[in-house]
C-alpha cells in the first residue's frame, strides 16, 4: 500500500489499482482530497495496473465541494486538473458509488450555486436535458435503481460489497476491452434538444412559482441551455464557470451558505454539551385533540412512538382522531405512504377522556386553549398523575412558562415545545427553556426534535417567544401603514416581492379575519372590526381585505379601499402616499431591532438561531438568510439610523435596541456575536 497523503492510499488488487479516499465526514473536495486524487491518479496511471477503482471510506462517496473553502483562495491542484487527469487516463476508471441504498445528486442549488466543474455540462450528456434540468434545479438525490435506469450509474452491486463489486466491474471492463468513452464527447442526448427552446421555456413556466426570487435555479437552467447551444464542451464550460462565479460572489448564495451552517449551529447549546444524558421517550401523552394536538400526535406516530390523546369530551376527541385519519388517508391517496402505514400510524394513536391514563407516559404535551387558568389547572393535575421524571411540556404560543411551571412541584421537568401549524408539516420547533428547566430535559427535547424530523431552536421565556414576538412588530407596522394611507395590497406586494410567500393581509384573509373577533364586542373600532361586521371575514366568505373570484383569486377591493379611507377620515388623519421603500423599512427594520432586543435579553442564544426560526417557521426567504443576516447585509448602522429617525417622528415603538446601538458604535455586525 502506498500512502499518497493523509487522506489517500493507493493499493493494487491484481490488475486493478485502488485509490481510497478517507476524509470524514463526507469526503468533500478539500485541498487535501484534490491533492490525493491528483497524485493518486498520476501514480495509478503510471503503474502497470490495467484499470483504476476510486472508492471512499465512511458513509458517502465524494459529496461535493468543501464549502468551508468557499470565499478563500484555493490551495493545491484545481478540480479541473484532477478531472483532466482522470478523464484522459488510458485505462478504465471506475467510481465505486452504487449499492442499492445509494443515491446520487447534484445538490448545489440548495446553497444558491450550480454544480461547477462541469456538472451542468456532463449531466445532460448522460441523462438528457429534461432529467438534468430537474436534477440540478431541485438538488434532488436519485435513488440507485433510478440512477441505473437513467444511465447515471452502470451497475448496482451488493450492499456492503462495494469494493468487490467495483473490482469485478473493472476486471470485466478490461477483459471486454470496452472503449474508453469520454462523457464530454458524447453529444447524442444534446442533439435531441437542439432547436427546441420550448423545452426550457416550458420548464421555466412550470416551475415559476417554486423558483420565484431565487437566482440559482435560473442560472442552472442557463448552463444546461449552454450545453445544448454551445459548439463545444469547452464553450459550455466557459458559460458554467462565469455563472458559477456570479452566484458565488452574490448575496443569495452567501445567505444560503450561511443558513446551511445556521441550522447546524442551532443544535449547539453552550451549557448543555452534546454528551448530556437524555431521558428515554417511549410513550407520549397529548392533551387536546384540536388543530395543534392532532398534528403533534402525527409527528410521533410517524416516528413509531405511541401516543395517547386526552380530551374533555367524546365529541372533540372523535373529531380530532377523525381528522388525523383523514390526513393520513389523503397522504396515502397521493402515494406518500401505503395503506398499511395509514393503519399502522393511526393504530399508534389512541384516545382517552381520562388524564389518569398518563401515569406511565414519558412526555406530555399540553395543547389546549391558550388560557393561563386552563393550563395551570392541567399542570397541577399532571403533577399529581405523571411518573417521576416525565417531561411536562406546553405548546403555548406565548404564555409565561415559568408561571405554568410554578404550579407543579417539578419545575425542572417543565419545558415549552412550541410547534407551528400545521404541526405535522411545519419543520420549526421552538424549544422554550424556562427558569428551572433541567439540562437533560433540554437535551432530550433537542434529540426528540431530530427524531421527529423537526428543526429545533432553543429560546427563552418571553411573550411570543422568538418567532411571534418578532412577528408582532411586522403586524403592528402593517396595520399602522394602512391607517396612514397604504392599501393592504401595497403592503402585501412589497413583502411578497421581498420573498415572503404572502403578505400579512392576504394571510389574514386566508386564516379568517374573525380569529379572536367577538361579534357582540365589536363596535367598528378597527378596520378588521368593520370588515367582519360586514361579513367580510376572509376567503371563506368570499371577501375580506381583498375581493375573491370563484377560484379564490384575490383582487384589490374598491370596497375595502373605501372602508379604509372612511375610517381614516373618521380618525381625523390625512392619508398620505407611502413609498414601497418605506413599507419595507417600516415592516422589516423593527423586526431586526426586536431580534437585537431578544439577543440583548438572552432569549435567543445567537443571531443565527433567530434566522432559523424565521426561515423555517414564517417563510422568510432563505436567499436573504433571515432577519439578522439581512440586517448585516443592509448594515447595522443603516438600520439603527432608520430606527432613530422613525423613533423621532413616530415614537418609542421604534426605540433602537441597546445591542444594535453598541454594535454600531463598536463597528461590528450581528455575525460578530458568537455564542
Ligand atoms: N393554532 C395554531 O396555529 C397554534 C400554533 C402554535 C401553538 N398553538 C397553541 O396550541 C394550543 C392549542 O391550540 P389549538 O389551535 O390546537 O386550539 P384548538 O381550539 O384547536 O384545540 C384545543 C383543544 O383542547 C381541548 N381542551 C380544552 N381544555 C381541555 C382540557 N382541560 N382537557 C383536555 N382537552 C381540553 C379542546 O376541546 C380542543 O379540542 C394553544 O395554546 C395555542 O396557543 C396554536
Amino acid at each position: 500500500m502506498t500512502e499518497i497523503n493523509s487522506v489517500t492510499t493507493l493499493t493494487q488488487d491484481g490488475e486493478v489499482a485502488v485509490i481510497t479516499l478517507n476524509s470524514p465526514p463526507v469526503n468533500a473536495l478539500s485541498a487535501k482530497v484534490r491533492e490525493g486524487l491528483f497524485e493518486g491518479f498520476k501514480a495509478a496511471i503510471a503503474s502497470d495496473a490495467k484499470a483504476i477503482v476510486l472508492i471512499c471510506g465512511g458513509r458517502t462517496f465524494i459529496a461535493g465541494a468543501d464549502i468551508t473553502e468557499f470565499g478563500g483562495a484555493m490551495a493545491g491542484p484545481g478540480l479541473s486538473d484532477v478531472q483532466e487527469m482522470m478523464e484522459s487516463a488510458p485505462k478504465p476508471v471506475v467510481a465505486a458509488i452504487a449499492v442499492p441504498s445509494g443515491r446520487v445528486g447534484l445538490p448545489e442549488v440548495a446553497l444558491g450555486l450550480l454544480p461547477g466543474a462541469g456538472g451542468t455540462q456532463r449531466l445532460p450528456r448522460i441523462v438528457g436535458v429534461e432529467a438534468a434540468l430537474d436534477m440540478v434545479t431541485s438538488g434532488r438525490h436519485v435513488p440507485a435503481k433510478q440512477a441505473l435506469a437513467m444511465g447515471l450509474v452502470d451497475e448496482i452491486v451488493e450492499e456492503g460489497k462495494l469494493l468487490d463489486g467495483a473490482l469485478a466491474f473493472a476486471r470485466k471492463a478490461v477483459v471486454e476491452g470496452k472503449p474508453l468513452v469520454k462523457v464530454r464527447e458524447n453529444n447524442a442526448r444534446l442533439e435531441e434538444a437542439k432547436g427546441h427552446p420550448e423545452i426550457f421555456a416550458e420548464f421555466r413556466k412550470a416551475n415559476a412559482r417554486k423558483f420565484r426570487g431565487f437566482l440559482a435555479p435560473e442560472y442552472n437552467i442557463r448552463c444546461i441551455e449552454a450545453a445544448v447551444n454551445s459548439d463545444s464542451f469547452a464553450d459550455g464550460l466557459k458559460v458554467e464557470r462565469k455563472l458559477f462565479g456570479e452566484l458565488m460572489a452574490g448575496p443569495q448564495s452567501a445567505a444560503q451558505r450561511y443558513y446551511f451552517f445556521a441550522e447546524r449551529q442551532a443544535n449547539k447549546i453552550p451549557d448543555v454539551p452534546d454528551d448530556t444524558p437524555t431521558r428515554p421517550i417511549k410513550k407520549v401523552g397529548i392533551i387536546g385533540a384540536g388543530t395543534m394536538g392532532g398534528g403533534i400526535a402525527m409527528n410521533f406516530a410517524n416516528a413509531g412512538i405511541p401516543v395517547i390523546i386526552v380530551e374533555q369530551q367524546q365529541e372533540p376527541l372523535d373529531r380530532g382522531l377523525g381528522v388525523i385519519r383523514k390526513n393520513y388517508e389523503r397522504t396515502a391517496a397521493r402515494g406518500g405512504i401505503t395503506t398499511e402505514q395509514v393503519e399502522q400510524r393511526t393504530g399508534l394513536i389512541t384516545g382517552s377522556l381520562d388524564l389518569a391514563d398518563f401515569k406511565d407516559v414519558d412526555l406530555v404535551i399540553e395543547a389546549v386553549f391558550e388560557r393561563m387558568d386552563v393550563k395551570k389547572d392541567i399542570f397541577e393535575k399532571l403533577d399529581a398523575i405523571c411518573k417521576p421524571g416525565a417531561i411536562l411540556a406546553t405548546n403555548t404560543s406565548g404564555l409565561n412558562i415559568d408561571e405554568i411551571a410554578s404550579v407543579t412541584k417539578r419545575p425542572q421537568d417543565v419545558i415549552g415545545l412550541h410547534f407551528f401549524s400545521p404541526a405535522n408539516v411545519m419543520k420549526l420547533l421552538e424549544i422554550v427553556r424556562a427558569d428551572h428547566t433541567a439540562k437533560d430535559v433540554i437535551a432530550t427535547s433537542m434529540k426528540l426534535a431530530k427524531q421527529i424530523g423537526k428543526v429545533a431552536v432553543l429560546v427563552g421565556v418571553t411573550p411570543g417567544f422568538v418567532g411571534n414576538r418578532i412577528l408582532g412588530q411586522r403586524q403592528r407596522e402593517a396595520q399602522k401603514l394602512v391607517l396612514e394611507g397604504a392599501m393592504p395590497w401595497d403592503v402585501d406586494r412589497v413583502l411578497y416581492d421581498f420573498g415572503f410567500p404572502m403578505g400579512p393581509f392576504a394571510m389574514s384573509d386566508l386564516a379568517g379575519l374573525d380569529i379572536g373577533w367577538v361579534k357582540e364586542k365589536s363596535h367598528g373600532e378597527t378596520i378588521r372590526d368593520v370588515l367582519c361586521e360586514m361579513d367580510r371575514r376572509g376567503q371563506k366568505t368570499g371577501a375580506g381585505y381583498y375581493d375573491y373570484d370563484e377560484n379564490r383569486n384575490a383582487k384589490p377591493s374598491p370596497f375595502t379601499e373605501k372602508v379604509i379611507n372612511d375610517f381614516i377620515v373618521k380618525t381625523g388623519a390625512n392619508p398620505r402616499k407611502i413609498s414601497d421603500e418605506e413599507i419595507l423599512e417600516r415592516t422589516i427594520y423593527p423586526m431586526i431591532n426586536e431580534g437585537a432586543k431578544i439577543l440583548e435579553e438572552g432569549k435567543a442564544i445567537r443571531p443565527s438561531d433567530i434566522d432559523v426560526v424565521w426561515v423555517n417557521g414564517y417563510g422568510w426567504p432563505v436567499y436573504r438568510g433571515g432577519p439578522m443576516f439581512y440586517g448585516d447585509q443592509i448594515g447595522p448602522d443603516k438600520v439603527l439610523a432608520k430606527m432613530q429617525q422613525f423613533q423621532a417622528t413616530m415614537g418609542d415603538a421604534f426605540k433602537p435596541s441597546a445591542l444594535l446601538a453598541k454594535l454600531v458604535s463598536d463597528g461590528k455586525t450581528f455575525s460578530d456575536i458568537k455564542a
